[in-house]
């Protein structure tokens, strides 16, 4: 099959995205409005923007509390969703009214951030505290594709093996196409390979 954009629909383009580009990582982000309400909501259009200095980036897209939050206050935490609170991630997808907290109204717990004035969730077992580098505008929704540097790591001793995350201890899902989700536990190595082993290889 071949599809050409100029002949498909928003819808379609949606559809086509959302499944051929798996499996996406998801970033559960916390936000503040200017009124002082905590916002939570799932993003799986999320990935690493530069690694020194840290940096994220994500996509809200269409006018949304977090995007509005992150123009106003230019702070945000991300959260690592696991198996354990997937069912409680897919909740904060609900368009709840902007004056309600999906944090309380859902049950799960604020932790103090330390250098950003978002709360971090507790039932996360790791985040990554951003502060606003930039947000653009793309296409007719309007994407808002907002990056933002790390200035916090906060790690969970109980997903770490010798200080690094181990994906077997993490849990992470990650989101596929329709309603699918993956798992993360059943995980192969393929280490690098360098040109001299590659040369090595061919003979
Ligand atoms: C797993 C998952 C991933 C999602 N990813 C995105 C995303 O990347 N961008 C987006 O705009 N909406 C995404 N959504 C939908 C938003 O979470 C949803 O519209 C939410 O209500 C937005 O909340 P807000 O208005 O508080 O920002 C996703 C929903 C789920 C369940």
């Amino acid at each position: 099959m071949h599809l050409y954009s100029q002949d498909l629909d928003s819808y379609r383009c949606y559809q086509l995205l959302n499944s051929m580009v798996t499996p996406r990582p998801i970033a559960w982000v916390s936000s503040v409005s200017a009124e002082g309400i905590v916002n939570l909501a799932p993003h799986s259009y999320f990935n690493i923007v530069s690694t020194y200095p840290p940096m994220i980036g994500f996509c809200s897209v269409g006018e949304k509390d977090t995007a509005r939050n992150i123009k106003a206050t230019k702070e945000f935490v991300v959260n690592v969703v696991t198996e354990e609170v997937t069912e409680r991630m897919n909740l904060t997808a609900v368009n709840f009214p902007s004056d309600l907290s999906e944090l309380d109204e859902i049950g799960l717990t604020r932790a103090d951030s330390h250098k950003v004035a978002v709360p971090r969730v507790a039932e996360s077992p790791l985040h990554l505290e951003c502060k606003l580098v930039d947000i653009h505008l793309y296409g007719e929704a309007p994407a808002h594709f907002i990056v933002g540097e790390v200035v916090a790591f906060h790690l969970d001793e109980k997903v770490l093996k010798e200080d690094k995350v181990d994906p077997h201890l993490l849990k992470a899902v990650g989101r596929m196409g329709g309603y699918y989700y993956n798992k993360t536990t059943d995980t192969f190595e393929v280490p690098r390979v360098s040109y001299e082993q590659y040369q090595e290889m061919k003979k």
